[in-house]
């Protein structure tokens, strides 16, 4: 007998938590809707509480991508989740989010650890059980479906846990998630931990039991697979297995697991793994978050044989080196799917089949762009149509674009880049500027624009290159992180706010030109997230910033050369 375990995705909750992993609403929207092609059971789509981004992206997937006939998944709506501290604000915030779903579920948490209740929560066990029993009954006031989750559970006295559980379980909780919080635990200890509230909390047969658990040991895949041994049957994972710290077990390894292994453990998911690779590119380029080339099942290396004999071997008979078919989590996709002579049309058709459906005025732009790259590249993969659409995203509501750069390098002079860039409001700025490299002479022009008109660049504090697909004509994809300056300075005294690191993705065949495009889509982030890049850029200025009137004195034609930072 084989039994289904629920997939709960929460890569757009716990995996947005990631540092500098913040996601723009329509990037959120774009992961959902993949979510629901790959058949996830439930999507935490967010923590409303945490602000009113939140509640906003929340509540348009759960209008969008939690309705019946919503597009992307065969299988029926996913449930749409979010979280909620133990709290009447909190959970009421969160049903305001799902509500608009077809299949609603409100998600709250209390942590159970002695560790917690004395340094963090400052309560007593009593006040716990309390909590828990007046908040989860509030939540399933209003919605059928309520998962409870016992944070530091895997920390925790286990009878004291299941006391809680059981509280919860009266209250009318459907699911009961058993978190390994802090990535502590073992996979002899969990699955133990697992069969004890299984066989102490009077009942529990009638709820779904849950796993959750966090990577710090590298141990969160192995945790969550000996939690379902033990009789769990909800896994919580996130894509690419980023999340808080050192992440959440990842969504591919134990689906997977779970797929290969299908006769020793008898167990098996809905996800359609063929959509694996996708969904993991689409959610390293929203977040910036790159894949590690020895990854588990999504990596680039994953199904790469180096050494001869390994080479000899698949040569012979695939089944030597290799347990799962590349075909099988999607990642034969690389084939050439359309070229020179394609038109609109057939780019569109295939557009709408690998799940990135474009249309209107952006369809126009990625038109324009595939055309381009068909000049200077014979074969146009899936993968770099995921690429270029992915570049069409807005990185935030408005976005500081490249309206073009010009650079020279080489080893007789000095590397040199002209930048031309078009704020929100329409005001166009153009910068020269001298760098020990075409990249940092580019960055250094992009900077001393964005000095001009919004006060301060950030700091540049990750830069990446990697190409999209195999050869010398493959789009290089560059991405960066960028932390804001602190205000008086770094780590001015220790109580102040911690600078916030916001991340950039951009594609070209040109790399100058792709990393011009990734280090403005995170400034772009950061300025949206400091409200300077509205419309009126004077009603946000900041003391001492450049006006606007100055601004446009700098506009076309007005080159300043070298010596701008
Ligand atoms: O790790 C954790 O304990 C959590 C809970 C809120 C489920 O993310
Ligand atoms: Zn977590």
């Amino acid at each position: 007998m084989t039994a289904h375990v629920r997939i709960l995705d929460t890569t757009l909750r716990d995996g947005e938590q990631s540092p500098g992993a913040t996601m723009a609403a329509a990037e959120k929207r774009e992961v959902a809707r993949a979510l629901a092609r790959l058949g996830v059971d439930v999507i935490e789509a967010g923590f409303p509480a945490a602000s009113a981004d939140d509640l906003a992206a929340v509540r348009a997937i759960a209008a969008e991508v939690g309705r019946d006939g919503a597009p992307g998944s065969s299988h029926g709506p996913p449930i749409i989740c979010a979280l909620a501290r133990a709290a009447r604000r909190d959970i009421a915030q969160a049903w305001d989010g799902v509500r608009a779903a077809a299949r609603p579920r409100i998600h709250t948490f209390l942590a159970t650890s002695d560790l917690h209740l004395q340094h963090k929560l400052r309560m007593t066990r009593g006040e716990v059980l309390a909590r828990v029993a007046e908040m989860v009954g509030y939540a399933r006031s209003l919605c059928d479906d309520v998962e409870f989750s016992a944070e530091d559970a895997a920390r925790s006295d286990p009878e004291f846990l299941c006391a809680v559980l059981g509280a919860a379980l009266r209250a009318g909780a459907t699911t009961l998630n058993i978190p390994d919080t802090v990535g502590y635990t073992t996979p002899d200890e969990f699955g133990a931990l697992i069969a004890h509230v299984r066989a102490r909390v009077p009942g529990i047969d009638g709820a779904v039991l849950s796993v959750h658990c966090h990577d710090d040991l590298g141990l969160a895949t192995a945790n969550t697979l000996a939690g379902l041994a033990a009789g769990a049957r909800q896994a919580e994972v996130t894509i690419n297995g980023i999340g808080e710290r050192a992440g959440n077990s990842s969504l591919e390894e134990v689906v997977m697991a779970i797929h290969t292994r299908a006769g020793k453990l008898g167990l098996a998911t809905g996800i359609d793994t063929t959509q694996l690779i996708s969904a993991s590119r689409l959610v390293s380029m929203v977040t910036g978050i790159a894949v590690p080339p020895n990854k588990a099942v999504v990596g680039g290396n994953a199904f790469a044989h180096e050494s001869g004999i390994h080479q000899d071997g698949m040569l012979k008979h695939e089944s030597t080196y290799e347990i799962m078919r590349p075909e099988t989590v999607g990642a034969d996709r690389t084939r050439l799917v359309l070229g020179k002579h394609s038109g609109r049309a057939a780019l569109a058709a295939r557009l709408a089949e690998i799940g990135a459906p474009v249309s209107g005025e952006a369809l126009d732009r990625v038109f324009a762009r595939f055309k381009a790259l068909t000049d200077r590249k014979k074969q146009v993969t899936d993968a770099d149509l995921e690429v270029l659409v992915s570049d069409e995203r807005p990185a935030s509501d408005a976005e500081v674009a490249l309206e073009g750069m010009q650079v020279s390098c080489g080893t007789l002079g000095m590397p040199t880049a002209t930048v031309r860039l078009r704020w929100p409001d329409g005001t166009i700025c153009m910068r020269a500027a001298v760098g020990t490299g075409p990249v940092d002479a580019s960055y250094k022009a992009i900077d001393a624009i964005v000095g001009d008109l919004a006060g301060s660049a950030g700091q540049l504090v990750e830069y990446a290159v990697h190409a999209v697909t195999e050869g010398i004509d493959a789009l290089g994809h560059v991405t960066v992180r960028v932390r804001e300056a602190a205000a008086g300075g770094i780590a001015a005294h220790s109580d102040a706010p911690r600078p916030r690191v916001f991340h950039g993705a951009g594609a070209d065949t040109d790399i100058i030109v792709a990393s011009a495009r990734a280090y403005l889509r995170a400034l772009s982030r950061m300025l949206a997230a400091r409200g300077q890049l509205s419309e009126d850029r004077t009603a946000t200025a900041e003391p001492g910033r450049a006006s606007r009137d100055r601004a446009d004195q700098r506009s076309e034609g007005s080159t300043e050369y070298g010596g701008v930072r």
